[in-house]
């Protein structure tokens, strides 16, 4: 099955060096596609290069999030991952096997991840290391089957972050309703809220070992200050 890794992305001093770092890990990836999609009115030409040098098979798209999201989102880049969705049910169908990942630009990936989710049937999930103040949150598993969850924010029946599960193609595919809902949404319940419209606890598939192997990390790129930037003659691309 192929790997759809859905992107959202924005524009900042660091942009480019995360995507780039990204990019060098899903280059390494067979059958894999990326659908990155910028938090902007247009499309911009800093990341449509980066693609095409990356000679990853990709697709490139853009929306503005929502005008009441401005002054901050619970929910940042999810209108971005909505139009991947949307994109997938334009162009895929039934018969295209493969597997949905909504992959954060900032992360860090171990290439083992992907393998492991390659062979996702219905919903999987697996651990997320650096995260909530912890060394990792994970969901917890018991006889093979998923039960509960260790993590710094408790009370949601998936207590996992956006980096900790994949969904087969086609249970997006038959399930047109499975959005992000950003309007009216509490802060850190969307992929609580969306994974409740696609499976049941019980159904979900635990990877990477049962659950006990960190594979994918919620790594946060330090906001470059800048502040001692002197104007030059040549205008580079950073
Ligand atoms: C955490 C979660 O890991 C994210 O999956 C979740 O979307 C986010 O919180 C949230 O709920 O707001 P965090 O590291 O705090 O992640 O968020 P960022 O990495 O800053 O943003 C998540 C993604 O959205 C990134 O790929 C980023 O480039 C993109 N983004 C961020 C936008 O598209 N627009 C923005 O204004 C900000
Ligand atoms: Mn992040």
């Amino acid at each position: 099955p192929f790997i759809y890794v859905i992107t959202p992305t924005h524009k900042r001093p660091t942009q480019k060096a995360d995507l780039t770092r990204m990019g060098n890990t899903l280059r390494q990836v067979p059958n894999l596609h990326w659908i990155v999609v910028e938090d902007a009115g247009v499309r911009s030409p800093l990341v449509a290069k980066l693609l095409l040098n990356s000679g990853i098979p990709h697709t490139h798209l853009n929306i503005l999030k929502p005008d009441y999201c401005k002054s901050g989102c619970v929910a940042r880049g999810s209108e971005q991952r909505n139009l991947g969705l949307d994109w997938l049910r334009q162009h895929r169908g039934p018969l295209d096997s493969g597997v949905v990942y909504f992959g954060d630009d900032d992360n860090t990936y171990d290439l083992e991840l992907f393998e492991e989710m390659r062979s996702t049937k219905w919903v999987s999930v697996w651990p997320v290391g650096l995260i909530a103040g912890r060394w990792y949150e994970r969901p917890v598993v018991h006889n093979g089957k998923v039960v509960g969850w260790f993590t710094g924010f408790p009370g949601r029946r998936f207590g996992t972050d956006m980096a900790g599960f994949a969904v087969n193609l086609n249970l997006i595919l038959a399930n047109p309703n499975a959005r992000f809902v950003l309007q009216g949404a509490k802060s850190g319940m969307q992929e609580n809220n969306f994974l409740n419209k696609l499976t049941k606890l019980e159904d979900l598939e635990p990877k990477a070992n049962n659950c006990t192997k960190v594979l994918v990390w919620h790594t946060r790129t330090e906001k470059a200050p800048l502040n001692k930037h002197v104007k030059d003659n040549v205008d580079i691309e950073v």
